[in-house]
């Protein structure tokens, strides 16, 4: 499947599940003073679950431009370097809005990976909450038991509150998770060693593809978790990584959401993009390089058309340091002396 058609499937599903289809809303927050850009696809839901505003639809779905590069969720500088994060990313989402829970959640996210798309089941591991005592929050066994549905249970694991509680940001809404991971390992290395114990351990073959969100709590200034008015479901799948694994590649950077702009890029620096570089070899910092640039242009890009040009504060400071971080690597790993940006951001569109 293309990356178009991907995309296209997951709304597809959702809409037949009765769920109504809602566009992005724009990278740039303008009236949250929590954060400044969206970092993932429920905050332009976030008053519907605080229970301020009444939701349109009990359910909806979409794939949302999110930025990930301040405040709680940063992942700036390990973009380029690694082969999975990235500045801005699209999150395929589905919410229910105090319609469905945990069952529906579960079992459609099932589906839609190994039905729809057919993902190896033997590669797929999931996770729950395992609790918390001091936060006083419980083990999320109702999870366990829906996963242990479908799920062999070695590959269902339990996760602490950094990984398998979700939060907004430092304060909003919030509620434990559960993550669906991908090994993309080969089967002589998945022998050796059981990907359950590479889950959340930064292997760069071994990455979380979806996230389901319980939003049970509003995460208060004091710190205390007040509960919210309704139970809701916030899912994020990360487009680039999904298309990566159905694609049957090791890097997101080696789908077609972004090979355009590498091919282009390398060509115009007449240097070779050699995507299975590794640290200490010769071509390593400018294949770090061509994926800092694609990445980065890609993100400033869509952050200029949604509103945010770089400046010299705030918002538009952010968006001028990932402008710096693009111009250093450019200049220092791959020789452009002239400006270039422009010509790759014409490609930016066609990965959204
Ligand atoms: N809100 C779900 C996520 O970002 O993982």
């Amino acid at each position: 499947m293309t990356a178009t058609q991907i995309r296209q499937a997951f709304l597809d599903f959702f809409a037949a599940k009765g769920h109504t289809i809602v566009p992005s809303a724009p990278i740039v927050v303008k009236d949250d003073p929590t954060l400044m850009f969206t970092n993932a696809g429920m905050n332009q839901f976030k008053a519907i679950f605080l229970g301020e505003e009444p939701a349109k639809f009990p359910r909806v779905a979409d794939t949302q431009r999110c930025l990930r590069v301040s405040g709680k969720h940063n992942d700036l500088e390990e973009v380029g370097i690694d082969t999975y994060h990235h500045t801005m990313f699209e999150m395929l989402g589905n919410w229910s809005f105090g319609d469905y829970f945990k069952k529906e959640a579960i079992d459609w996210s099932w589906e839609l990976l190994t039905k729809v798309y057919k993902l190896d089941k033997d590669r797929l591991y999931v996770t729950y909450f395992e609790g918390d005592e001091k936060e006083g929050l419980a083990k999320d066994t109702e999870t366990y038991n829906l996963w242990k549905q479908y799920v062999d249970e070695a590959h269902i694991l339990p996760g602490n509150k950094k990984d398998n509680f979700w939060e907004m940001g430092e304060t909003g809404p919030c509620g434990p998770c559960s993550e669906i991971h991908f090994d993309s390992r080969p089967d002589n290395e998945r022998k050796e060693v059981s990907g359950a114990v590479l889950v959340n351990a930064d292997h760069d073959q071994v990455i979380e593809i979806w996230n389901n969100v319980f939003m049970q709590f509003n995460r208060l200034k004091d710190g205390s978790l007040q509960p919210l008015p309704a139970q809701h479901v916030d899912t994020g799948m990360g487009f680039e990584r999904l298309v990566r694994v159905l694609q049957g590649k090791t890097s997101n950077y080696d789908t077609d959401v972004f090979q355009p702009m590498i091919q282009f890029i390398a060509e115009k620096s007449g240097k070779k993009y050699n995507s299975a570089a590794k640290p200490g070899d010769n071509d390593w910092s400018e294949a770090v390089a061509m994926r800092v640039m694609a990445d980065h242009i890609r993100a400033i890009s869509f952050a200029i058309s949604d509103g945010q040009l770089p400046s010299n504060n705030k918002a538009g400071y952010v968006i001028r340091r990932i402008l710096r971080r693009a111009v250093r690597y450019q200049y220092q790993y791959l020789g452009f002396k002239e400006p270039f940006f422009k010509s790759i951001s014409a490609f930016a569109g066609g990965t959204v």
